[in-house]
C-alpha cells in the first residue's frame, strides 16, 4: 500500500515510523512544509501511560524520547501574592524540536521518504497518486477543509489569546501565573522541558489582548510586555520567541476541531487535523501520536478486510477516548477563559479549582498524588481534616449536618396527589440513609398541576397530614432535614406514570393542560391553553397556599420548580414562551411570572427557613436559555431572596442536544455560584465521592445532589464515609453493629488497595 502522509508533526512522523517497522514494503511518502527544525512551540508534555503506550508500540522511539526528558512532580500556582504546591502529579516534558528530530531520524531510518518545504496544494491530486492518503497537517488541515463535506468539520475558535514563549528560567514544577492588569487577567502555564529552557505560555482573553494594544504589537514589542509583566517571576531570565517563520502571528485563538468522520475513500485525519485538546491539558501530541498507533493497528488488517474497514476500525478505537479528553479539555479552556470569576475564590480554593478544573482528577485522587496537600485543603474547607462532604452547611436558620441531598425524584405512587406509605418507607430509608437533605419528589400545587395521575399534592387538607407523618418520621429518627420541591406541570401535564413512558399523554382520564402559550411539549402532547392573568393569580396563589400547608407539615425547606419545561420553566425559556403582554419577550418579562410566584411563596414562608430555586441553566438548543441566561436567572431570585440555587438542565424541549458525561451539569452550578455569589446545589451524573467532594472543596457548588445513586442505594451516604474512613456520620442506633462491619470491610479494602 503506497501511503502518502500530509504534515510532518508529530503525528504524521510517528505514523510513518509505525508503519515502515510493521510493514518494510509499503512505500511512505511524509510530506511537510517546513524545514526539518523549524518549529512553533517549544516544548511537550507527555504522562508516564502515554509513554507505556509508546513503548508496546515502537521501543527505540521510546527509548530516545524518555532519554531527553525532564521529569518534575510539582504544580505550583502563584495567585494574589500567594504561592500554592501541590505535589505527585509526574510530568516529563521535551523539547518539540528534540521530539521532532527524533522522530524524524528513526523514520528515516526505516525508510520513511522524507520532503521537506514542501507545501501540498492540491490536495485532491494527492489522494489520487497514492492508496491511503493521511491528512496529518495540524490543526489548520488543508485535506480536512478540502474535503469538508465528508469530514464535517466542527471549528471553534476560543475567546482568549495566547503566545507560546520560551524562557532560561529554571523552572523545578509545572508554574501558574495570574496576574491582574488593569484590563484584565494574564496567565502563565510554564514548564521545563530540557537543562536549559522552559515553556512560557502567556494567555489572556481577547478583550484585555485589545485593550493592552497587543494586537498591533510585534514581537519584540510582544516580548517587552510579558517581560515586564512578569518580571517578578522572571529573576533577570528572558523570555524568547521561535514563531518567526509563522509572519508575526505571534498571539493565537485556539482552535477546537473535532468532526464528525475521520474518514471517507482513502483519505483518513489524524492529531489535530481530526480533533485538538487545549494546551492546558498537554495531550496534544499524546493524542496525535496515540491516533498513529491507532492507525498503524488497524492497517493490519488492511490487506484482509479492505481498507475502508481498517479506518473505521481505527476511528471505532479513538473517538471515545479523544471525546472523553476533549471534555476535560473543555472544562480547562472554560476555566482559564473565566479567570476573572475564580479570581473572588480565596486563594486555597482558586488553586483547588485550578487542579481540579478538567473534573478528570476527584479529590481522592488528588490525595494519591499529594496528602499533606488535601489535609490542608481540608482543614481550609472544614476547619479539620474531614472530607468535603462531611462538613456542615447552614442556610438562613437551617443546619445542615452533611452536603449531600437526596435529589427530587417522582415515584409516580400517590393518589389524587396523597403520599402513602410507600412515600414514608421511601423518604424515610433515604434520611436514615445518611443524607444531610432529603427532597420530595415535585409536589403539585393543583390537580390540574399534576405530571401524571400519580403525582404527589400540596392541594388538598388530607395532604398536609400524610406529609407531616413522612416529616415527622424524618425528624424524629434521623438528622436530615427535609425539603417540599412545589410544582406545576403546565405544558407537561395529563401523562403517563414514568414506566408506562415518559411524557406520554394519557390514554384516557386526561385533564385539559395550561401554559404560557398555546404550544403542545412535543406533537404527541396536548396543546395547552394560554394562561390569562385571571388563571395566572390563581396558579400563584395555590403556590403559597402550598407553601403555608408546607409549613403546618412541617418542612425545613422549600423548593419552587422552575425546570425541565413545567409550568415556570416555559415561563422562562423563549422555546415555549411566545408571550405579547409583559410575561413574554425579553428574559426579564419571561422571568416576570415565576418571580411573583416566588415572592408569593416567601411572603408566607417563615423568614428563617431558606427557599431554593431549581432551575434549567440550558435548553440544549441552539435560541434557547444558555449559561449566561442561568446568571441572570439565578441573580434575579437571589434578587427576591432565594437562598440556593439546585443547578439542572434540559428536559425543556424534546429537540435537546444535552454534552452528556460525568458532572455534565456542574459547570453551569459553577459559573452562577461564582458569577452571582450565591449558593448553588450541583446535579446530574454524580456518583461517586471523588466526584463530590472535588466539586465542593473546589467551590464549584455548595450542595451536591444525587438522584439515581439514592434510587439504587438509599444509604449512599452511610456507605461513603465508611469508605473513607470517616467514622462519626450519625447511624441510626439501631443499625450500629452494620456501621461496624462495614468500617472493618472497608478498612481492609483499604489496606490492600494501598
Ligand atoms: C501553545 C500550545 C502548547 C501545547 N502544548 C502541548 C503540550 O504540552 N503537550 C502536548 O502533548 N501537546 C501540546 N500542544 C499540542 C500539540 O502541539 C499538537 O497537538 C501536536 O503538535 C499535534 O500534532 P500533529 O502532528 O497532529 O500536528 P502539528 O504538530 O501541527 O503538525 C502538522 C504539520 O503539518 C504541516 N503542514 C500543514 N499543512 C501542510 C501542507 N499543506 N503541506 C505540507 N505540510 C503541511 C505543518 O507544517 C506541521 O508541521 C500544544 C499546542 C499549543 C498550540
Ligand atoms: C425517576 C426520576 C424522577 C425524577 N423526578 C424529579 C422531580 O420530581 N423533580 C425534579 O426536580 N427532578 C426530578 N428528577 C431529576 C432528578 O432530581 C435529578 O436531577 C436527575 O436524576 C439527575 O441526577 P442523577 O444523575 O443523580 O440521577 C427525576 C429523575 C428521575 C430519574
Amino acid at each position: 500500500m503506497r501511503v502518502t502522509c500530509i504534515g510532518g508533526g508529530p503525528a504524521g512522523l510517528y505514523l510513518g515510523i509505525l508503519i515502515k517497522a510493521r510493514f518494510p514494503s509499503w512505500p511512505v511518502r511524509i510530506v511537510e512544509r517546513n524545514r526539518p527544525l523549524d518549529t512553533f512551540g517549544w516544548g511537550v508534555v507527555f504522562s508516564d501511560a502515554t509513554l507505556e503506550n509508546l513503548q508496546a508500540a515502537d521501543q527505540p522511539t521510546q527509548r530516545e524520547i524518555t532519554e531527553s526528558f525532564a521529569h518534575w512532580d510539582d504544580i505550583e500556582i502563584h495567585f494574589d501574592g500567594h504561592t500554592i504546591r501541590s505535589g505527585g502529579h509526574g510530568f516529563s516534558g521535551i523539547s518539540r524540536k528534540r521530539l521532532l528530530s527524533i522522530l524524524q531520524q528513526r523514520a528515516g531510518e526505516l525508510g520513511a521518504e522524507l520532503n521537506f518545504q514542501t507545501d501540498v496544494v492540491d490536495v485532491a491530486a494527492e489522494r489520487d497518486r497514492c492508496d491511503l492518503l493521511v491528512g496529518a497537517d495540524g490543526a489548520n488541515s488543508r485535506v480536512r477543509q478540502t474535503f469538508a463535506e465528508e469530514f464535517q468539520p466542527n471549528l471553534e475558535r476560543r475567546r482568549c489569546r495566547y503566545v507560546w514563549l520560551g524562557t532560561t528560567l529554571p523552572l523545578d514544577a509545572f508554574t501558574f501565573i495570574f496576574e491582574r492588569t488593569e484590563h484584565g487577567w494574564f496567565t502563565v502555564h510554564a514548564y521545563r522541558f530540557d537543562e536549559q529552557l522552559s515553556t512560557f505560555i502567556v494567555e489572556c482573553r481577547e478583550e484585555t489582548w485589545l485593550a493592552h494594544g497587543l494586537d498591533t504589537a510585534d514581537t519584540q514589542q510582544t516580548i517587552a510586555f510579558c517581560e515586564q509583566l512578569f518580571g517578578p517571576y522572571l529573576h533577570g531570565h528572558r523570555l524568547m520567541t521561535n514563531s518567526a517563520h509563522l509572519r508575526g502571528r505571534d498571539w493565537l485563538n485556539f482552535l477546537r476541531v473535532s468532526n464528525e468522520r475521520w474518514s471517507f475513500g482513502n483519505v483518513v485525519l489524524l492529531g489535530d487535523a481530526a480533533h485538538t485538546a487545549h494546551f492546558s491539558v498537554g495531550s496534544g501530541t499524546k493524542l496525535a501520536m496515540e491516533d498513529a498507533i491507532g492507525l498503524a493497528d488497524a492497517l493490519a488488517g488492511a490487506e484482509s478486510d479492505g481498507l475502508g474497514k481498517a479506518l473505521e476500525q481505527y476511528e471505532a478505537s479513538r473517538k471515545l477516548e479523544v471525546l472523553k479528553l476533549q471534555n476535560a479539555a473543555r472544562n480547562s479552556t472554560e476555566w482559564f477563559e473565566n479567570v476573572a470569576r475564580y479570581a473572588t475564590l480565596p486563594p486555597e480554593q482558586f488553586a483547588y479549582s485550578l487542579l481540579t478544573r478538567s473534573q478528570r482528577i476527584g479529590h481522592e485522587n488528588l490525595r494519591l498524588r499529594d496528602t499533606t496537600y488535601v489535609d490542608r485543603i481540608e482543614r481550609w474547607f472544614g476547619g479539620r481534616a474531614v472530607p468535603p462532604m462531611f462538613v456542615p452547611f447552614a442556610l438562613r436558620g437551617l443546619e445542615l449536618q452533611n452536603r449531600i441531598v437526596v435529589s427530587p425524584m417522582d415515584m409516580y405512587s400517590s393518589v389524587d396527589g396523597t403520599p402513602g406509605d410507600f412515600h414514608l418507607v421511601h423518604l424515610g430509608t433515604r434520611a436514615l440513609g445518611g443524607a444531610g437533605l432529603v427532597f420530595t419528589e415535585m409536589t403539585c400545587v393543583t390537580r390540574e398541576g399534576r405530571i401524571s395521575p400519580g403525582c404527589a399534592g400540596m392541594y388538598l387538607p388530607e395532604h398536609v397530614p400524610a406529609w407531616k407523618r413522612i416529616v415527622d418520621f424524618v425528624h424524629a429518627s434521623s438528622r436530615a432535614k427535609i425539603c417540599l420541591q412545589l410544582g406545576h406541570s403546565g405544558p407537561k401535564g395529563s401523562t403517563k406514570l414514568l414506566w408506562d413512558g415518559m411524557d406520554e399523554p394519557l390514554d384516557e382520564g386526561t385533564w385539559p393542560l395550561v401554559a404560557p402559550s398555546a404550544i403542545p411539549y412535543s406533537p404527541r402532547n396536548q396543546v395547552p391553553a394560554e394562561l390569562s392573568r385571571a388563571e395566572m393569580d390563581d396558579i400563584r396563589d395555590a403556590f403559597a397556599r402550598a407553601a403555608g400547608m408546607g409549613m403546618e407539615a412541617g418542612f425545613d425547606m422549600l423548593e419552587l420548580h422552575c425546570a425541565h419545561g413545567y409550568l415556570l420553566s416555559s415561563f422562562i425559556t423563549p422555546l415555549r414562551n411566545h408571550r405579547r403582554d409583559e410575561y413574554g419577550g425579553s428574559l426579564e418579562n419571561r422571568l416576570r411570572y415565576p418571580l411573583e410566584v416566588f415572592r408569593a411563596m416567601r411572603a408566607v414562608w417563615p423568614a428563617e427557613r431558606p427557599i431554593s430555586v431549581r432551575i434549567s441553566a440550558t435548553d440544549w438548543v441552539e435560541g434557547g436559555i444558555d449559561g449566561h441566561d442561568a446568571v441572570e436567572i439565578a441573580r434575579a431570585f437571589k434578587g427576591e431572596g432565594a437562598d440556593l440555587i439546585d443547578v439542572s438542565a434540559g428536559q425543556t424541549t424534546p429537540d435537546a442536544k444535552p454534552v452528556y458525561g460525568r458532572m455534565f451539569q456542574t459547570p453551569y452550578s459553577d459559573r452562577i455560584r461564582n458569577e452571582v455569589g450565591i449558593a448553588t446545589m450541583a446535579v446530574g451524573n454524580i456518583t461517586d465521592v471523588d466526584q463530590v467532594d472535588a466539586i465542593l472543596a473546589g467551590g464549584r457548588a455548595d450542595l451536591v445532589a444525587l438522584g439515581r445513586p439514592h434510587l439504587s442505594d438509599p444509604f449512599w451516604t452511610l456507605h461513603a464515609a465508611a469508605q473513607l474512613g470517616y467514622e462519626e456520620a450519625p447511624w441510626p442506633v439501631q443499625y450500629l453493629s452494620g456501621k461496624e462491619q462495614l468500617e472493618r470491610l472497608a478498612a481492609r479494602a483499604r489496606e490492600a488497595a494501598s
